[in-house]
């Protein structure tokens, strides 16, 4: 029988709490699961680079084999073609996370019919938790223990 792939997609910039919990939650769903960082990001201020994120991220999901670590870019149902996957996870922390999400899975339902994307939440003590505003609080001084895996607590930069 086929391998059921899950692509967990984003940016990862970094890999928080709540992404992990949704990895997690993830395995119990399929048989791999890959999480695929995007490549050609215009967002600026990047903490970490792309090689940089994938190489935590491989760091932090060590212990569990059936969990793959990958940068893309182009289009991530061309991505899910390549990987021989059908299906995109992805989290939905709150209702306003909702509009963008799905925006996404309308376009990528029109690219490829085949594609179907699922949502997964996080536990609730990590409903809050974005890379974006993990970024300011640490930028600012602020105590991220907890909020991200330890081995990413480590690699954070010196603060300016
Ligand atoms: O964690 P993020 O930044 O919200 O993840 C966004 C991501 C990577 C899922 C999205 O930007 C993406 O899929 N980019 C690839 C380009 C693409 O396929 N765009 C068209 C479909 S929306």
């Amino acid at each position: 029988m086929q391998k059921k792939i899950g692509v967990y997609p984003g940016s990862f910039d970094p890999l928080h709490s709540g992404h992990l919990d949704l990895i997690l939650r993830s395995r119990q769903l399929f048989d791999e699961v890959v999480v695929a960082v995007l490549r050609n990001t215009a967002k600026k201020d990047s903490m970490f680079t792309v090689e940089e994120r994938v190489e935590m991220l491989g760091e932090v999901l060590a212990p569990y084999p059936d969990v793959k670590v990958d940068g893309f870019s182009g289009l991530l149902v061309d991505y899910l073609a390549a990987r021989n996957a059908r299906t995109i996870i992805r989290g939905l922390r709150a209702v306003s996370d909702f509009d963008y999400e799905l925006q996404m899975t309308g376009m990528n339902r029109h690219l490829a019919p085949q594609v179907e994307t699922i949502f997964l939440t996080p536990k609730e003590e990590f409903s809050y938790l974005s890379s974006r505003l993990i970024k300011e609080v640490y930028r600012l001084g602020g105590d991220c223990r907890g909020l991200v895996p330890d081995a990413i607590l480590a690699r954070l930069p010196p603060r300016s």
